[in-house]
Formats: structure tokens, sequence, C-alpha cells
């Protein structure tokens, strides 16, 4: 994950004790005492790995409660983002004077049914995966690639995204993707200077699919 983002943005990924890390207390409260063991420990994980990656950027130790939309609130100054999924945890922060906006997601690398692809998939992402080599579920890179733009866009608009207001573009070949959102999105959330097009980066290895991003200040 570290080599999607640049260099003003600090990456951690979570080693096995970080799924059994500590908690600050606003962090358990948000958590509350009857979460599943598998939702406590990815929600572990993904605190551990925000402190370490404020750490590196040289920042004290702080709380990354959740707001009611589960969306992480991350200490004033700071901009950044969680991911987990089986086994694998990372998070992304950088100063906020630094960029604008970060995502990023990981999802386990398999097919995705018709049904799924259908919720997930343009039609004219669908022709466009059908067009790049064999081996790969390219629509499930489209859907991670969606789950970080979401992850930018949504601590800027404060509202819903939904799978088909991006048309997300791959280049296989040099690991970018190009998202581009609806306009009737764009206009709608147009006091905010929402991204009309933003650029990230993936990798499919591993038995993984990571996808990051990252939203410069004009
Ligand atoms: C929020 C969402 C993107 C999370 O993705 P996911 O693959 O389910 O799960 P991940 O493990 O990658 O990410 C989970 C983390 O995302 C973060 N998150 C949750 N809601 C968020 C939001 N609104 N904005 C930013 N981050 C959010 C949280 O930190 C969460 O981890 P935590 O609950 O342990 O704190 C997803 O559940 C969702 O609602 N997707 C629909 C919207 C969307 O993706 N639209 C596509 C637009 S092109």
């Amino acid at each position: 994950m570290r080599d999607l983002l640049p260099p003003a943005v600090a990456v951690a990924v979570a080693g096995p004790a970080d799924w059994a890390g500590e908690l600050l207390p606003d962090e358990r409260a948000c958590l509350g005492e009857r979460a599943v063991a598998s939702r406590r420990r990815d929600f572990t994980a993904g605190r551990v790995c925000a402190r370490r990656a404020m750490a590196t950027l040289g920042l004290p130790p702080a709380a990354v409660p959740a707001a009611a939309d589960r969306s992480p609130v991350w200490p004033a100054g700071v901009v950044g983002a969680i991911t987990h999924t089986r086994d694998y945890c990372a998070a992304a922060a950088a100063r906020s004077a630094d960029v604008r906006s970060v995502g990023l997601d990981a999802e386990r690398h398999k097919t995705l049914s018709p049904e799924v692809r259908r919720v997930i998939c343009l039609p004219e992402e669908e022709d466009h995966c059908a067009r790049l080599p064999a081996g790969t579920c390219w629509q499930m890179v489209i859907f991670s690639a969606k789950e970080t733009v979401y992850k930018v866009w949504h601590p800027i608009v404060r509202d819903w995204l939904d799978f088909l207001d991006a048309r997300v573009e791959l280049d296989p070949a040099a690991g970018t993707f190009t998202a581009r959102i609806a306009p009737a999105r764009l206009d709608a959330a147009a006091a905010l200077r929402p991204p009309a097009v933003l650029t990230g980066r993936f990798t499919v290895a591993d038995g993984l699919v990571r996808t990051a991003a990252v939203l410069r200040h004009d």
C-alpha cells in the first residue's frame, strides 16, 4: 500500500499483534461493549494503524473515533482513511495542509457475480474490462477503486456517492486508475468544490486488490 501513495501520506499496515492492540477510551466507546470479536479485531487494527501512521508524521497519539455514519473522525489538521479485509488492514494519514483528502481500500481478489457487477459497474466499464488482459477480475479492481473514491469524496462532500456515479478506467501497465464523477453529483455539491476527476494507483498481488488515491489542494 505504501507504494501507492505519495511521501506526504504516511501508511501503516497491520502486523499480527495489531489486531489485539489498544484502543483509546473515545474509540472504545464507539465500538461498544457488544461488538462481535471479528468487528473488534478489524476496528482495533484500523485504529492502531491510524495512530502509527500519524506517529510517522510526527503527530502525538490521538483518538480516531467513528461518526454516526461510521466515517473515521481524524484529529484537527489530519486527513486519512482506513481499510480492512480478512487478515489485512491498513491506514493512511496526512497533514491536511499537505493534501486535501486521501482514500485507500483492500479487497480479496475473487470473481464477482453478474448480479454484484451490475450494481458496481456501468456498461461502459464492463466493455472496458472485456478489453483488458485475462486472469484478473478487473471488476473487482473497479469495485475497490470506487470504495477508495468514496473515502476521498465523503470527507469533503459528506454525502452519498453511488457506485454508478463514478466511471473508472484502469491502466494495468501503469497500475493507475482514473475515476470521473457524474456531472449531476458534482453540480449538487458544487459549493464544496468536489473533485471531478480522481486518479489513483492499484496493485493485484498476494490474493489482494489494493487501491489508493490522494486529492491534492488546487
Ligand atoms: C464505507 C465503505 C466505502 C467502506 O468500505 P468497505 O470495503 O466496506 O470496508 P473497508 O474495510 O475498506 O473500510 C472500512 C472503513 O471505512 C471507513 N469508513 C466508513 N464509512 C466511511 C465514510 N463514509 N467515509 C470515509 N470512510 C469511511 C471506516 O474507517 C471503516 O472502518 P472502521 O469501521 O473500522 O472505522 C463501504 O462500506 C460503503 O459504504 N460503500 C458504498 C459507497 C461507495 O463505495 N460508493 C462508491 C462511490 S464511486
